[in-house]
């Protein structure tokens, strides 16, 4: 499937509540099914990367349903999952989160099964998940580093082994698995990162009555031991960050555009995007909301704002904006002057290798982009044309590229755009809501 992007003739103008976010939606399945009780989630992502999760929790013996966008699911608590009489495959699509949290679920569970996935998600890397779920006594095999990946049986009165590991890069999923395998074990767990990865499982962990503490900067740990069961979760999750990005985007870039994005996830550990827009000059204003489960969301307008400049991002600022560099990027080649982007070599892991991605698209438009090991450097502010462009597999590519194309000064079409289900099935949709001119054509791929 291809989308077809016209440059857009008149400004973009709306309110947007956006699907939920992405991580969230993740765990709230996964905890939810370590609870005891009925958990009801609204606002919960259906999307190419959350159907997965729901697929193997199903076959692990944890029934769910939809009302609406509502997930209802029953959870029975990681001790009360069926053992199987023989390991389950559990294909996890292109969806790492899901791999990597389900191999810390399993974990805690003592469950065998093989976890598989796409052709990209054997490209991604998976020792870093294997390895200290090894030194926790978890039997599980990687192949040569990757998917997939295979997990034995653990007897339920064999614990695990607590851990205090430092992890090489910051990762939420691999903290995240780590903390699922410790609630099997009776010694405590403390994990340090160098740099702040996303916790929201540490939020929800404490909101759920988890003993989880933060004694240093970038550490948690967990200490048995642990309540006997966990409530049964019931939120709403707000809109993903993420995908405002390219919204917001588009709303910078526009002229005369105005929009509105409300209830959207405010984290902390999730807004550095927003602070990249505000040192770019962005004119954007924020409004907290609220929070549920520790999690803050609020709204977010945008006007157009011609005069953009580059900026240099590095070190933590990386961290809390990781997946938001392609959209990001798309800004910077607008903005007058040159950006950099350093301390970033995570984002040749990602569904993509997206310096690669975003740098031979960039120039592809005639933009001065140049790639380095651990980021990129783009000269922006001189326009650029319409091209057809290929989303490299890569969901956040596509959706940067189909909004570049609305500030190109020809057609820009994306091929290979069905890969945008994977997080913002409604992503085409909104734009046409808002005012913009996308068309899809062609059949997708298989
Ligand atoms: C995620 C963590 C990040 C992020 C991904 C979702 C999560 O990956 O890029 O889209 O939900 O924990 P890493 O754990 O590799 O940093």
């Amino acid at each position: 499937m291809n989308l077809l992007v016209l440059p857009a003739t008149r400004p973009l103008r709306g309110d947007v509540t956006l699907p939920g976010d992405k991580s969230l939606s993740h765990r709230a399945a996964l905890f939810a099914a370590l609870t005891h009780g009925e958990s009801r989630v609204a606002n919960f992502l259906d999307a190419g990367v959350t159907r997965p999760l729901l697929v193997a929790l199903r076959g692990l013996g944890v029934p769910w349903r939809w009302e609406g966008n509502t997930l209802t699911l029953s959870g029975k608590g990681w001790r009360g999952l069926p053992r199987p009489a023989t390991p389950p495959t559990l294909d996890c699509g292109h969806s790492a989160t899901t791999m990597r949290l389900l191999a810390g679920m399993l974990a805690a569970a003592g469950l065998p099964a093989v976890l598989d996935g796409s052709p990209g998600l054997r490209r991604r890397p998976m020792r870093r998940v294997t390895h200290p779920l090894r030194l926790m006594g978890v039997p599980i095999a990687d192949t040569d580093g990757h998917a997939p990946l295979t997990l034995q049986a653990r007897p339920p009165t064999q614990p695990l082994h607590g851990l205090t590991y430092t992890l090489p890069v910051a990762s939420a999923q691999v903290k995240t698995a780590l903390l699922l395998a410790a609630l099997a074990a009776p010694q405590p767990t403390t994990l340090t990162e160098p740099g702040p990865s996303r916790d929201h499982t540490e939020r929800l962990f404490q909101a759920m009555g988890l003993p989880l503490t933060q004694p240093a900067p970038h550490t948690v740990r967990l200490t048995p031991p642990l309540p006997p069961t966990l409530p049964p979760l019931r939120l709403t999750l707000p809109g993903d960050i993420s995908s405002a990005a390219f919204l917001l985007t588009a709303g910078l870039l526009v002229p005369g555009s105005r929009l509105t994005l409300r209830r959207v996830l405010l984290n902390p550990t999730r807004t550095g995007f927003l602070d990249a827009l505000r040192r770019m000059g962005a004119r954007l204003t924020v409004t907290p909301r609220g929070a549920t489960y520790h999690e803050p969301y609020g709204d977010i307008t945008v006007e157009h704002t011609p005069d953009l400049h580059g900026i240099t991002v590095r070190g933590d600022l990386v961290v809390r904006m990781v997946d938001e560099f392609p959209a990001f990027a798309v800004l910077a080649a607008a903005a007058r002057g040159e950006t950099r982007v350093q301390d970033a070599a995570e984002l040749r892991h990602k569904e993509s290798d997206r310096i690669a991605a975003i740098v031979t698209r960039l120039r592809a438009l005639g933009v001065d982009a140049s790639a380095q090991a651990d980021g990129f450097r783009i000269r922006g502010g001189r326009g650029w044309h319409g091209q057809v462009l290929d989303a490299a597999g890569d969901h956040r590519i596509a959706m940067a590229f189909a909004v570049a194309g609305l500030a190109a000064q020809s057609p820009l079409t994306v091929r290979g755009a069905e890969i945008i289900d994977q997080s913002f099935p409604t992503f085409a949709a909104t734009l046409r809501a808002l005012g913009a001119a996308v068309e899809t054509t062609g059949e997708a791929q298989p």
